[in-house]
């Protein structure tokens, strides 16, 4: 994952791109008949082009695999797949985008949108944010429910995927009235990517919305190399455990926070909820909602509950970043406890890292000796997560 690692090993392989991810030679293009023929054996080809290709959506090669414990990867072509994807298997699944730069998510070659949103004016009690997402890693529908109260949906018996991974492809939940992008703050949650019951991991890919862009929920577990997260209100959000390294924060709009998340000490052994960022930067997105003044304007996280866990390490925080930094959940109910909610900064920098701005009342800011101590990914998950691939580097 981190560049250092990369090089060292680099020296060890003869082969240009071999140590980027052990799927780089996969995904590289290819001649026409020979996109296969690096792929792990009994790999499922998506192309809406490509006549070798087997499916033309993503959406029918994962509904053609079996729902057992078998370990499957789909290979998807250059394109924009209008699809809603739902992994709802429980064995080990990876699903790449074919690219010339694994390492480089600016260079991605497939795109994966949907438009829904969910109007919280018109919302009904039998509506969910899960009813708006454009890929679901999660069991069934219950399991992924946000649901209301403190602890979220009620707890489900059933695990879904043991080990998804997604390398180089873009998820965009365009949230367009009438055909329209809309571009305001109004259309409400409106999700490119839900995880809740499976262990999931991300490498290069990116996650566009407006309104919570990103969820990670009860028993969800995601790790995310590289790549960017775009949004505006709340837009990485949930009550499980998400880490993050070397990802763009990309703000498109100054509602809530960055970050909104929710904990309970009732819900982990050693895996501990909350939100964690290494080696990240926050930006403005380039193509922001109209009329928003993102600068000093966008808080690193707001509570969702009292409980919520935050940790920044090492980002670099642009001048839209509020010099406050973490912010209450508003007047009326700020959800701030003392060291019960834990929001932490480590070794930030950048015009948006105000160390004398900053809210101590609600944030700590510690030395990097001590974050890179308690919070690498092995002391988040507790030990390395076998369902992480450590060797993908990002530029
Ligand atoms: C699944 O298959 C891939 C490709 O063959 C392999 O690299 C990976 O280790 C397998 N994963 C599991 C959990 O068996
Ligand atoms: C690839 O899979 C096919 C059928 O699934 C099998 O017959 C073949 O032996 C496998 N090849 C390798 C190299 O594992
Ligand atoms: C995609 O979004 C549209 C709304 O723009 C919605 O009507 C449609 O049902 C969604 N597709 C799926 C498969 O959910
Ligand atoms: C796979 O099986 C689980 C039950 O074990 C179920 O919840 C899930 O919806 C199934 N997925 C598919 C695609 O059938
Ligand atoms: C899967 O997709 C459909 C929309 O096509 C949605 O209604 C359903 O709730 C989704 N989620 C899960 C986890 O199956
Ligand atoms: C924390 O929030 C819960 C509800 O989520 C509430 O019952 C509890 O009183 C709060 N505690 C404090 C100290 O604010
Ligand atoms: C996570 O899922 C497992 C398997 O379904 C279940 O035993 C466990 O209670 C769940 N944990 C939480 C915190 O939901
Ligand atoms: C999911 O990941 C957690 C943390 O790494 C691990 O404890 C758990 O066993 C994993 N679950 C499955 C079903 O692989
Ligand atoms: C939400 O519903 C209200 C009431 O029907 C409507 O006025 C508004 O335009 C809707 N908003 C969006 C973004 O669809
Ligand atoms: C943005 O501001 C300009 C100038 O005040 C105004 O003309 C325009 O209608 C505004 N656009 C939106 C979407 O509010
Ligand atoms: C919070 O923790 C700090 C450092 O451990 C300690 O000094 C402080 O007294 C604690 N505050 C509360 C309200 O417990
Ligand atoms: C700092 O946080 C406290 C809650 O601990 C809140 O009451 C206060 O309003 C915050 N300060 C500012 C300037 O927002």
């Amino acid at each position: 994952m981190l560049r250092a690692l990369a090089i060292t090993t680099s020296l060890l392989v003869s082969s240009a791109l071999a140590w980027q991810s052990p799927y780089a030679d996969c995904q590289l293009p290819r001649p026409q008949g020979q996109q296969l023929s690096l792929c792990p054996n009994g790999t499922l080809y998506v192309s809406q082009t490509d006549p070798q290709a087997g499916y033309g959506s993503i959406s029918s090669a994962i509904a053609a695999l079996p729902n057992d414990s078998s370990n499957h990867t789909i290979l998807v072509g250059p394109g924009s797949y209008h699809e809603v994807l739902n992994v709802t298997r429980k064995g080990p699944l990876t699903i790449l985008g074919i690219t010339h730069d694994p390492a480089d998510y600016t260079a991605n070659l497939v795109h994966v949108w949907n438009s829904s949103y969910i109007n919280q004016t018109t919302q009904t009690s039998s509506q969910d944010n899960a009813d708006a997402v454009v890929l679901t890693v999660s069991p069934n529908r219950a399991a992924s429910l946000v649901g209301s109260g403190p602890l979220g949906a009620p707890l489900q018996p059933e695990f879904g995927c043991s080990d998804f991974k997604m390398y180089n492809i873009d998820v965009a939940n365009r949230a367009t009235i009438n055909g329209v992008e809309h571009k305001t703050s109004d259309t409400g949650p409106s999700a490119a990517l839900f995880v809740a019951y499976a262990n999931a991991s991300f490498y290069g890919c990116t996650f566009a919305s407006y309104q919570d862009t990103l969820y990670v929920g009860r028993n969800g577990s995601a790790v995310f190399s590289g790549g960017e997260v775009r949004g505006s209100t709340d837009y990485i959000y949930g009550f499980g455990t998400a880490y993050f390294e070397g990802t763009t924060l990309a703000s498109r709009g100054i509602g809530g926070g960055i970050t909104a998340w929710k904990g309970s000490t009732q819900w982990y052994g050693p895996n501990t909820f909350g939100v964690y960022f290494r080696d990240s930067k926050i930006v403005a997105a380039p193509d922001p909602i109209p009329n928003v003044t993102l600068t000093h304007n966008c808080a690193l996280g707001r509570p969702w509950n009292n409980q919520s866990r935050v940790v920044y390490m090492d980002t670099d925080m642009s001048d839209i970043v509020n010099p406050q930094g973490f912010i209450i959940w508003s007047a009326s109910d700020p959800r701030v406890f003392p060291n019960v909610t834990f929001f932490i900064e480590s070794g930030s920098r950048g015009p948006g890292w105000n160390p004398s701005s900053r809210n101590y009342s609600i944030e700590s800011s510690i030395p990097a000796s001590q974050a890179k101590a308690q919070y690498s990914l092995s002391d988040v998950f507790g030990g390395f997560p076998s369902w992480v691939d450590s060797t993908y580097v990002y530029n």
